[in-house]
């Protein structure tokens, strides 16, 4: 288990916490390995109903570690605990609530294309510079973005890299409230206590129904994967984590 993920139980809720604020909640190898166990294990707990996904005050995530990704672009072995936390979150059999502040950057971003109700506050900024770093989208964004978001706003998500201001990712369809920060979590687990509250297999039936098969998606995310790992090796992508690496001895 990584000590940068907290879980906790509030009755029928799972809590899953990124928890790793000197780095804005960057997300390590090990912290996908523990999302995935809970994603999973709350998945198979009949007790639990529904799972709830936050980060900290002010950080939501700021994606990817990239020294991680560095390790990789340098000819270091990537962990594959990414791939399965994707996995497990696109197959998620209960439903998912997310609560974001502030900084929600790649897969910050990503992750709550995959939630059933999303809150945010008014400085959170959604953003996917993944272009930007010399590679391509994750997650199944590339599937789900343009069906969320439609094909215009998703390229502006995906393909330029634009931030999305709250209000705006609300508009475009992401984010289901805006809350005041210090109303999100009453937010968050009030929604996640309304959906613990209803007769769970007739609400099973209900989001299989909305989401429809995850075979193309788990697919997709597999796609994006392979071009992915490519990409990290890419001179492109190099020059991008040199460039953050370097960015406060170059200020
Ligand atoms: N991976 C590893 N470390 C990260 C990180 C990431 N994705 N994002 C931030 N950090 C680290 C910083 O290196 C810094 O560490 P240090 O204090 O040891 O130098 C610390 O977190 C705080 O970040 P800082 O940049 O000082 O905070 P900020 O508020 O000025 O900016 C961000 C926050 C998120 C906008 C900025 O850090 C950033 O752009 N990060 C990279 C985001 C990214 O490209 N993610 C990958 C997407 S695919």
């Amino acid at each position: 288990m990584s000590e940068h993920i907290i879980l906790e139980r509030r009755d029928a809720i799972q809590v899953i916490r990124m928890n790793r604020p000197d780095k804005k909640n960057a997300i390590t190898r090990a912290m996908y390995a523990s999302m995935a166990a809970a994603l999973r294990e709350g998945d198979a707990d009949a007790s639990v109903r529904v799972h709830v996904v936050l980060g900290v005050p002010g950080a939501f995530s700021s994606g990817n570690d990239l020294a991680d990704f560095m390790a990789i672009a340098t000819g270091g072995e990537g962990g594959m605990e990414v791939y399965d936390f994707l996995i497990a979150l696109a197959e998620a059999e209960k439903p998912i609530v997310s609560g974001v502040d502030g900084i929600a950057v790649g897969i910050g971003t990503t992750i709550n294309l995959h939630c059933d109700l999303t809150f945010a506050t008014p400085r959170t900024e959604f953003r996917t510079p993944f272009v930007d770093l010399g590679l391509v989208p994750e997650a199944g964004s590339s599937l789900l973005a343009p069906a969320v978001l439609g094909r215009q706003q998703a390229f502006a998500l995906l393909g330029l890299g634009e931030g999305f201001s709250a209000e705006r990712a609300k508009a475009a369809g992401l984010v289901y409230d805006v809350v005041a920060e210090d109303t999100l979590e009453t937010a968050v687990f009030a929604a996640a206590a309304a959906i613990a509250a209803k007769p769970p297999e007739a609400l099973k039936i209900a989001r299989d129904l909305m989401l429809g098969s995850r075979e193309t998606l788990v697919a997709r995310i597999k796609e994006e994967g392979a071009h992915f790992r490519a990409r990290l090796k890419s001179e492109e992508a190099r020059n991008a984590f040199i460039a953050f690496m370097g960015r406060k001895k170059a200020g």
